[in-house]
């Protein structure tokens, strides 16, 4: 293998940076001539590739976002786009990929190695945290400490005015980042996903934290089940009409997608960025290379994909009884 390509699709996220640092610069340590894919899918089919030279990566380490631009391709999922890729890949020489991403860049970057067999390896770039085959995800941990600094700053006005904010917090399908902002932002009640919380539970929830509390923070994951925040705050309120209590909702929204990578994401950006092409060169593909208890693992694409990542049992509980 002479020539790899990396690239970064769906949403960014926090570290990514870091990543392609890695994979340019472990590329290049070993020899290999690598190229940047600009716009993840959508540059592989229009052909925005370009060389790499270490100092392309010079200062990017300590930014969000990603140099190389992301998206969402619709392109890609045709069987046209996919050809017209493959045949820029070829073009260009490149005998293997990095795909930095979450699960939709894998299940593209799977389906286009069954079909061409270009040799790929994926870096586990979400915010989400919702990838089997590694305990965390690129951005993860930026967002849940942008979120909580957020959060934080909401409980000093909640207090203030003895409101109850809900807040929501983004993840997709995942509560991860739910359940983290609820253990570390002290709050009330948490509504994830992975568990059913109905609006009646919220309000007996709600109407026991009376006797102990002035205001509470509530954290609404994006993807629970009960709607959104606002959606969510609306019966909330009706329950409590006749009662001098106020709510108010925020939703922190893309905030939590940008801002400088936490150390934890740099440092997990790079190690899978390195690890993605040193398996390459090992022979190792459609795969991600993650990280599970401190060891670089590399699990297939078919797994990272299908199999669930549930939350962690003792973190719900942690919540639930820390918020008395
Ligand atoms: O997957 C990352 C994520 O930020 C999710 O948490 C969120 O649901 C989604 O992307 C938002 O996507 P977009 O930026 O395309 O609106």
């Amino acid at each position: 293998m002479k020539k790899i390509a990396v690239f970064t699709s769906g949403g960014d996220s926090p570290g990514m940076n870091a990543c392609i640092r890695a994979v340019v610069r472990t590329g290049i340590y070993h020899g290999l001539d690598v190229f940047g894919i600009m716009y993840g899918y959508d540059g592989m089919i229009r052909g925005e590739i370009k060389k790499m030279q270490s100092h392309s990566v010079s200062n990017i380490l300590q930014r969000g976002g990603t140099i190389l631009k992301s998206a969402r391709s619709e392109g890609f999922r045709t069987k046209e786009g996919r050809k017209k890729a493959y045949d820029q890949l070829v073009k260009h020489g490149i005998e293997g990929l990095v795909a930095i991403g979450g699960d939709g860049t894998f299940t593209g970057a799977k389906l286009f190695f069954e079909e061409y067999g270009i040799p790929t390896v994926g870096c586990p770039g979400t915010i989400d945290n919702d990838i089997f085959g590694t305990d965390y995800t690129i951005g993860f941990d930026t967002a849940v400490n942008t979120a909580l600094e957020a959060i934080d700053k909401i409980r000093d006005t909640a207090a203030a005015h003895d409101r109850i904010f809900f807040i929501e917090v983004m993840g997709r399908d995942s509560g991860y980042i739910g359940i983290e902002c609820g253990i570390g932002g002290g709050a009330e009640l948490v509504m994830v996903p992975e568990t059913k919380t109905t609006v009646k539970d919220v309000i007996k929830s709600l109407k026991g934290l009376r006797k102990t509390k002035t205001s509470s923070i509530i954290i609404v994951a994006e993807g629970d089940e009960a709607g959104g925040a606002a959606e969510i705050v609306e019966k909330v309120k009706a329950q409590f009409k006749n009662e001098d209590k106020e709510f108010k909702v925020t939703t922190l929204g893309h905030i939590q997608r940008g801002g400088n990578p936490t150390a934890k994401d740099r440092i997990l950006g790079s190690r899978t960025g390195m690890a993605a092409v040193e398996g390459l060169m090992k022979g190792e593909s459609n795969c991600m290379a993650g990280v599970i208890n401190d060891m670089v693992v590399y699990t297939s694409f078919e797994d990272c994909i299908t199999k669930d990542k549930p939350l962690k049992e003792e973190y719900l509980r942690l919540q639930e009884i820390l918020s008395i």
